[in-house]
């Protein structure tokens, strides 16, 4: 793989039993730390998206908008919120997934999108899944374009990326863990 998606990868600090035992949790903050861990992900994001023809970046509450705000604005496009439940002031969509105890619910916008909008929809991590499922959702009820969803790391056991394709949404992350 690329030298700077590793670079990245060895700066995601995995964290055994949090939040709860048995889970091991991959943690970004020492990644957003690191300047050249941050530059490199958003120049590989860049790389990639800057000939899509893109119109906005949707990016999920909370951790996806790191890096969808800083992509947004090298790319010099707009900002799509998608925010948990009771955020947003005006007319919503509504989405609800699966936790790992109970549900939770994700909002856009009615308005946020239109027909000529070709989006890409952004999280730090794909999981198993549920919350990127939920923000495809809520865009398919709009009248945009999605071209693909982009996370900076992957979590390859958890399934994540097969639920997707049999939405028929493609995926892309940076790096991938394998345990
Ligand atoms: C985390 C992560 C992803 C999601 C991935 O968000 O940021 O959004 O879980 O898991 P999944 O693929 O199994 O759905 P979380 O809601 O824990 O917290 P956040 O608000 O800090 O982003
Ligand atoms: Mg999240």
């Amino acid at each position: 793989a690329d030298m700077r998606s590793n670079y990245i990868a060895r700066r995601i600090t995995p964290v055994e039993n949090f939040p709860k035992p048995g889970i091991r949790f991959r943690d970004i903050t020492p990644a957003l730390q690191d300047p050249r861990a941050l530059r490199n992900s958003i120049d590989l994001f860049a790389e990639r998206y800057d000939n899509m023809g893109l119109t906005q970046v949707v990016a999920v509450e909370a951790r996806g908008f790191i890096f969808s705000a800083a992509l947004a604005d090298r790319l010099g496009i707009g900002l799509t919120l998608i925010r948990k439940a009771g955020k947003l002031p005006r007319d919503v969509f509504s989405a609800s997934y699966m936790l790992e105890y109970g549900d939770d619910v994700l909002e856009l916008h009615k308005d946020a999108l239109k027909p000529r909008d070709k989006v890409i929809i952004m999280d730090d991590m794909l999981a198993t899944g549920g919350t990127i499922s939920a923000a495809v959702d809520l865009v398919r009820k709009t009248p945009a374009t999605i071209m693909e969803t982009a996370f900076v790391c992957e979590l390859l056991y958890l399934g994540g990326r097969k639920k997707l394709d049999q939405m028929g949404i493609n995926s892309y992350a940076i790096c991938a863990f394998d345990e």
